[in-house]
């Protein structure tokens, strides 16, 4: 069960030309049916890349990759078209709608890809649009619609077909924070009442607690995961989180160090000495991360 979406030391490797970004290095995951997990993580740290793998849009350089029960590691291209159309629904960072479609075509679109007859996507793209709380704006074009009315047309898109399971990339990205917590209560309820697994990328950490887990990501791998149900949980997490804060911090200083006494703005001896205090420190707090399992 636990292994309903997975993720097993994923890499991705980006070329452009002669530069290589790796934006995922050896990532680890996995995601119960019927569970709500928050991603979160800083800006860069490859949470749209691993969405895009699980979501059928890119393949990892390398790492093994489940989808709703399904290893799509070595799926072929028509295959994870398959899964894009019927297995996951997909809420992008950015541009979900076709600008000059209305409310009621963009959540039939998925469903004329998928063959649907007419009668029955008429039935559904106007119980979809119902259950996001717009039926009186059905033949509304997306710059018609509010920024919270038009990321409820792209949940209602992404449900169109069913699926199992559903991704959203910062759902929440340009919201205020009422609107924000709306379509929040919609993945939720998409979870909760039919069942649908939900992995949903945000920086917000007031959302993030809404969710079964928690999982944060930097540089590309895990670093941590936390239930916010259960307190016992959230102590060992903090305690990770405090450590990993103050390495950062540490790590911060020693660069602004290094870059004044570059300047000439510290004497040697005195940088010697600073320095080799902030890298004692650093150890020891990296030796405690390693304690607490990290
Ligand atoms: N198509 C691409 N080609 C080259 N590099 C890429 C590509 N897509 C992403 N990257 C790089 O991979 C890294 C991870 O990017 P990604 O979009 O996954 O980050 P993110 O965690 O979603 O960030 P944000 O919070 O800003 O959305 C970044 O350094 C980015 O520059
Ligand atoms: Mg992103």
């Amino acid at each position: 069960m636990s292994e309903y979406v997975q993720a097993v030391d994923l890499v991705k490797v980006f070329k452009l030309g002669n530069v290589e970004v790796q934006a995922l290095r050896g990532l680890s995951m996995s995601v119960e049916k019927g569970e709500m997990v928050a991603i979160v993580g800083p800006s860069g740290s490859g949470k749209t890349t691993m969405l895009n793998i699980f979501g059928g849009i890119m393949r990892a350089t390398a790492g093994m990759t489940r989808i709703a029960g399904r290893d799509v590691t070595n799926a072929t291209p028509a295959e994870l078209g398959r899964l894009r159309r019927d297995v996951v629904g997909h809420i992008f960072q950015e541009l979900n709608l076709i600008p000059t479609l209305t409310a009621y075509e963009n959540v039939e679109l998925p469903m004329l890809a998928a063959k649907v007859p007419s009668s029955k996507r008429k039935e559904r793209v106007e119980e979809l649009l119902t259950i996001v709380g717009l039926e009186d704006r059905m033949k509304h074009k997306p710059d018609e619609l509010s920024g919270g009315q038009r990321q409820r047309v792209a949940i209602a898109a992404a449900m169109a077909n069913n699926p199992e399971v559903l991704l959203a990339d910062e759902p929440t990205g340009d919201l205020d924070s009422e609107t924000g917590a709306q379509i929040v209560e919609f993945l939720h309820a998409i979870n909760k009442e039919y069942g649908k697994t939900v992995i949903m990328v945000t920086h917000d950490s007031s959302i993030a607690r809404q969710a079964d887990r928690i999982y944060r990501i930097q540089d590309g791998r895990i670093r941590s995961v936390q239930t916010p149900s259960a307190d016992k949980d959230v102590t060992a997490v903090s305690r990770v989180e405090i450590v990993q804060e103050r390495i950062s911090e540490l790590k911060e200083e020693i660069s602004k160090l290094d870059t004044r006494a570059k300047q000439g703005q510290v004497e040697m001896s005195e940088f010697a000495k600073r320095r080799t205090r902030l890298e004692e420190k650093l150890s020891l707090f990296e030796e405690e991360l390693h304690r607490l399992g990290l």
